[in-house]
């Protein structure tokens, strides 16, 4: 079967300069910049690049930016201040904390406090649910640039079998509710799924978010399937790989992204258009 790749880089540099050019109409209708705000904690080499990335794209489409990092022992009532300050900072429009975050911080809470109405990576549970009830606001990032990717395919998702490998509260559970919207047919597997292999193997979509290098096996790929390998994964020869093993699963698929260049650009685009839709919502 002759497979299509899904780019990633090429429709997020697009969506880029689509943002960049809503951007600069905002500001000419004098408007301010869409304000992000990036909270760091603790010095996790990929959480620095994830960071650093991010404002970086910000300056690239116009908007303003601040980062703040705090050392490992930050307590939860500094972010929380931090958080409240922002919250209330019209100059910023979408507030980020990184994750993971230390033991020691309650994560629900960090996230709950939150301005949902700035909530550009879509975790607080008014964005989560929102989605669950059809009437999403701010949708959480990685799932969303899954599902323009599938969109840029131009296949009718409704009715597809998908099979979501993963039930993480960033990309599994959300996604699960994306594709259901979608009126996608959805199976969203996880840790303790009896016979994994069986339910991918009928899927039409498989969405591959483990965290396992070359996890789906290209014989669990239905002839025809479109794959979506979420995975960013580091091998000790410093190669990146997903979580589908895209030697053998390109050769059942009809589209599948590649790793890296697949889903990974697609993150950081769907936070610039967060940031700037909260930014409309912010001033009409
Ligand atoms: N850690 C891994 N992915 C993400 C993400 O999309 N947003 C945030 N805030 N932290 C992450």
């Amino acid at each position: 079967m002759t497979f299509q790749t899904i780019d990633g880089k090429k429709i997020s540099a697009e969506l880029r300069a689509a943002i960049k050019k809503q951007t600069d109409g905002r500001i000419s209708r004098g408007l301010s910049k869409p304000g992000l705000a990036v909270i760091l904690v603790g010095e996790n080499p990929a959480s620095e690049v994830y960071v650093r990335n991010k404002c970086n794209a910000c300056e690239e489409v116009g908007f303003y930016s601040l980062s703040k990092t705090f050392p490992y022992g930050v307590t939860e009532e500094e972010l929380l201040n931090l958080i409240d300050d922002l919250n209330n900072n019209s100059a910023i429009n979408g507030i980020l904390v990184q994750l993971p975050l230390p033991e020691h911080i309650n994560e629900e809470r960090i996230i709950e406090a939150i301005d949902p109405l700035k909530d550009v990576d879509g975790f607080h549970p008014y964005n989560i649910g929102r989605l669950a009830l059809r009437m999403p606001v701010l949708r959480s990032c990685t799932p969303k640039g899954i599902m323009t990717l599938l969109k840029s395919t131009g296949l009718a998702l409704e009715g597809k079998e998908a099979v979501v490998i993963g039930a993480s509260n960033i990309v599994g559970r959300p996604v699960s509710l994306e594709l259901l919207m979608a009126r996608c047919t959805v199976t969203t597997c996880h840790s303790r799924t009896v016979d994994l292999e069986a339910h991918v193997k009928r899927a039409d979509i498989i969405i591959a978010a483990v965290g396992i290098p070359s996890f789906v096996k290209g014989d669990w790929v239905k002839p025809g399937a479109v794959v979506i390998d979420v995975g960013i994964n580091r091998l000790e020869s410093g190669k990146l790989v997903g979580d589908v093993d895209y030697e053998t699963a390109s050769k059942k698929a009809s589209w599948i992204t590649p790793v890296p260049g697949g889903v990974g650009p697609m993150t950081i685009a769907s936070l610039l258009e967060n940031t700037l839709q909260a930014a409309e919502l912010q001033s009409s």
